[in-house]
């Protein structure tokens, strides 16, 4: 029986998203159907309603997710209902290369970009029609229906709002350090940009005991916030990348041993490798809008032996890095409570995003 559920929906004009009802099916074979308690107000979803990638609409918007499992279709072993369960915004399909080499984040059979199940079809509607979940999840909504490999199972006693943040910022920002980067204890590390997911980088790189760790952001609340989370020394930016450069080569004895840009603006990409030193680490973590271009000296790069390497959500293994991640809060780790500045309901989401574009919040999370 399809049920109604009120989410938060992007018709594809302008950057206001509507709240309204819509009708969510059961889950089909391999599907789970999860009532979502709270969902992140992450970067990626700024993107898409501010034009800078393009969708199938209507979208329920959020990616950032966790709940409890209500339903699951026919063949369903992973999860059942009751438990509590954080939603991946990449769906592994468990059969192509990559999932086979255990690279679930280069998944390329999934169809979550495409904001598609498996089958190629959606199992929400409104009037109108069709209505797609973003990344195959659309958190923003009372109800999802995933495919089984998108549903996490944690243990029950993670508060929701903090386990929504393990589904994008948390995996995204500390997977970049201890998946990607692989930062060894002692190395030196510079974030530039301290959202929410360049905070999970900065509290990833304090996990790794990293030293010191310089966090770059245009505004000072930003800064004490990555000074909270473990950055050891901050840098305002001003709009003068040279002057930036400088400021972490006297803090870091000549450039960093890794360096993660955590905005995804062109101009901060190409002026990573002036914050490394030689032979060090730039790691691109930030999603910039689609068809950016990034101008970078490659004479430098050669001749330094530096290194830039694309990030995507953490290169996380979801079913194995989300209990993980979990367990590190769990065990005091992680401070991912910290992280959450405002807690609202779904009926303020436009208010959560004119907040991040102020730069006002480090993370808004809608519970419901
Ligand atoms: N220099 C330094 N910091 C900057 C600059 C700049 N020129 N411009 C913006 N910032 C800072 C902002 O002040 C803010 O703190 O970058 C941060 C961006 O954070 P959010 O907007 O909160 O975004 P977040 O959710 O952290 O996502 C960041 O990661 O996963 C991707 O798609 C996501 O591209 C997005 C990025
Ligand atoms: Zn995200």
């Amino acid at each position: 029986m399809p049920r109604t559920a009120l989410a938060a929906v992007h018709d594809g004009r302008g950057d206001r998203l509507t709240v309204r009802e819509i009708q969510v099916a059961d889950p089909g074979p391999g599907e789970v159907l999860v009532r979502i308690a709270a969902s992140g107000v992450c970067g990626s979803d700024r993107h898409v309603l501010d034009g800078e990638w393009s969708l199938p609409t209507p979208t329920v918007m959020g990616h950032e997710g966790a709940g409890v499992v209500e339903q699951v279709g026919a063949g369903v072993t992973d999860v059942a209902p009751g438990d509590t369960v954080i939603l991946s915004w990449y769906y592994p399909c468990r059969r192509c290369r990559a999932c086979a080499a255990g690279k679930a984040w280069a998944c390329t059979g999934t169809r979550s970009n495409e904001c598609l199940l498996p089958d190629g079809t959606t199992r929400l509607r409104d009037a109108a029609g069709v209505v797609y979940p973003y990344l195959a999840v659309g958190t923003m909504s009372e109800y999802a229906v995933v495919p089984e490999s998108a549903a996490v199972r944690i243990p029950a006693d993670v508060p929701m709002d903090v386990a929504s943040l393990i589904g994008c910022s948390i995996t995204t920002g500390v997977g970049a350090v201890v998946n990607n980067a692989r930062v060894p204890a002692g190395a030196s590390a510079v974030v530039v940009g301290c959202g929410g997911v360049g905070l999970a980088v900065v509290m990833g790189l304090a996990l790794a005991g990293a030293y010191p760790i310089v966090a770059i952001d245009t505004a000072e609340e930003k800064l004490a916030a990555a000074r909270s989370f473990g950055a050891t020394h901050t840098v305002r930016a001003r709009g003068d990348a040279a002057q930036v450069a400088a400021e972490v080569a006297e803090l870091t004895s000549g450039g960093a041993d890794y360096a993660f840009e955590v905005i995804g603006r062109a101009e901060t990409i190409e002026s990573l490798p002036s914050l490394l030193t030689t032979g060090g680490v730039g790691v691109l973590v930030g999603l910039p809008p689609q068809g950016a271009k990034a101008a970078i000296d490659v004479l430098e790069l050669a001749e330094t032996g530096k290194t830039l390497i694309g990030s995507n959500y953490g290169g996380a293994v979801p079913s194995l890095d989300f209990p993980r991640l979990a367990a590190l809060y769990l065990a005091g780790r992680l401070p991912l409570d910290s992280l959450i500045s405002h807690r609202v309901r779904l009926d303020e989401v436009n208010e959560a995003f004119d907040a991040m574009r102020a730069g006002t919040r480090t993370r808004s999370v809608i519970v419901f």
